[in-house]
C-alpha cells in the first residue's frame, strides 16, 4: 500500500471513528510522520500519551515506547501497528541481569533509559530519555551511587556533563547509533568545516565529535549533542547553511520541515533502524481497521514501573 491521498483519508476516518490519536517518533517513515497527530522524541511522546484525552493511542514507534504509554495510561487502549518493532538497545539488558547488578550495589539508585522493557522499568528508580538524562542524574543525591543502563554512550555523555564519578554504566548499545563511527564523522567534519554538527548521545562517535572540537578541527560551539526533539529545536535556531546529522536517518524529514533553508546531511546515510521502519502505511491502516497489535503490560509489572516513568516525565523541559 502506498501513502496515497485515499490512504490518508481512510487512516484519518478510522482514527476519528475510534477516538484515537496517532503518535509518531522522529525516526518513522516520512509518510507516517506526516499523517500523525503528534511527532516527537521519546520524552515528548510519553508526555503526550500520558495527557491524551483520546481513548486509544496508536503508537508509531518501537515496542518499548508503546509499552511506556500503556504503563502511564493503563485504562487506555494502546496499539502499535507491528508488535515485532523491537529495539536492540532495550534487548541489551534483561530483568535478571539487572537484578544481579543491583545485588552487587544494593544502595545504588537505578536510572534506566526509556529504551528498556517494562520488566526492567519495574526494577528501576527513575527512567530517563536522551532529553533529560543529565537532569535526572543531576537530581540524585551526589553521595548515592548510580547504576545507569543500558546505553554506554549515553552513560559516558551524562558522566562527562555531570562530572559524576560514582556512576556505573552498563555496556549496552544501539546497533544503529554504535554503527555511526568516528572515522566517518571525522571525514565529514573535515570536509564540511563550516557546517554545524548534531549528534545523538547514543552514537559511538559522540566522543570523537568532542575530541575533534577539542583539537580545534571543528569549532566547539558548532557541536551539539542532542535528543531527536532537541535537534528539531536546534534546527530552528541554527545559523549555518549546512548541518551534519549523526543519528537515524528518519530524523532528516522533521529537520528539513523545521528549517527548509538549511542543507541537512547524514553523517552515515545507511543508519536506518529496521524496527522503526516496520511501521509502514499498510501496517498503520491494518492497525486502525483491525484494532491490532494491542500492547498489554502485566498489571503488576506496570504498577511496579509506573513511579519510575512518572518521575521521568516530571523532570526536564
Ligand atoms: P529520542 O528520545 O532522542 O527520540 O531517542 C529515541 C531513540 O530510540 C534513539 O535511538
Ligand atoms: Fe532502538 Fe536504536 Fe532503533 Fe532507537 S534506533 S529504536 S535505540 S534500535
Amino acid at each position: 500500500i502506498d501513502a496515497t491521498p485515499e490512504w490518508a483519508q481512510e487512516v484519518r476516518r478510522l482514527a476519528a471513528a475510534r477516538n484515537a490519536t496517532i503518535l509518531a517518533h522522529n525516526y518513522q517513515l516520512p509518510e507516517i510522520q506526516d499523517i500523525a497527530d503528534h511527532v516527537g522524541d521519546s520524552l515528548a511522546l510519553s508526555r503526550i500519551a500520558a495527557a491524551a484525552p483520546e481513548r486509544t493511542i496508536v503508537f508509531c514507534g518501537v515496542h518499548f515506547m508503546a509499552e511506556t504509554a500503556k504503563i502511564l495510561s493503563p485504562d487506555k487502549t494502546v496499539l502499535i501497528p507491528d508488535q515485532r518493532a523491537g529495539c536492540s538497545l532495550a534487548d541489551s539488558i534483561s530483568a535478571d541481569e539487572l537484578r544481579d547488578w543491583k545485588a552487587e550495589h544494593p544502595d545504588a539508585v537505578v536510572v534506566s533509559y526509556v529504551n528498556t522493557t517494562a520488566a526492567v522499568k519495574a526494577l528501576t528508580d527513575i527512567c530517563c530519555t536522551s532529553s533529560n538524562a543529565v537532569d535526572v542524574v543531576a537530581s540524585i543525591d551526589p553521595d548515592r551511587e548510580v547504576l545507569f543502563l543500558p546505553d554506554q554512550f549515553l552513560g559516558a555523555h551524562v558522566k562527562r556533563v555531570t562530572g559524576r564519578q560514582n556512576m556505573h554504566i552498563w555496556a549496552g548499545e544501539c546497533h544503529v547509533h554504535a554503527g555511526i563511527n568516528g572515522d566517518e564523522l571525522t571525514a565529514q567534519a573535515r570536509s564540511h568545516p563550516d557546517a554545524e554538527l548534531f549528534v545523538h548521545p547514543e552514537c559511538g562517535c559522540a566522543t570523537s565529535a568532542l575530541y575533534l572540537a577539542g583539537e580545534g578541527a571543528f569549532p566547539a560551539d558548532r557541536v551539539h549533542i542532542l535528543s531527536t526533539g532537541g535537534m528539531v529545536d536546534a534546527a530552528k535556531a541554527a545559523t549555518s547553511n549546512q548541518v551534519l546529522v549523526a543519528t537515524e536517518i528518519g530524523m532528516l524529514h522533521q529537520l528539513r520541515r523545521a528549517a527548509p533553508g538549511i542543507d541537512f546531511q547524514p553523517v552515515n546515510d545507511r543508519a536506518s533502524c529496521r524496527y522503526m521502519k516496520m511501521i509502514t502505511p499498510a501496517a498503520l491502516l491494518r492497525c486502525l481497521a483491525d484494532n491490532r497489535d494491542e500492547v498489554q503490560v502485566d498489571p503488576d509489572v506496570a504498577a511496579a514501573g509506573r513511579a519510575s516513568v512518572q518521575r521521568m516525565i516530571a523532570i526536564g523541559n
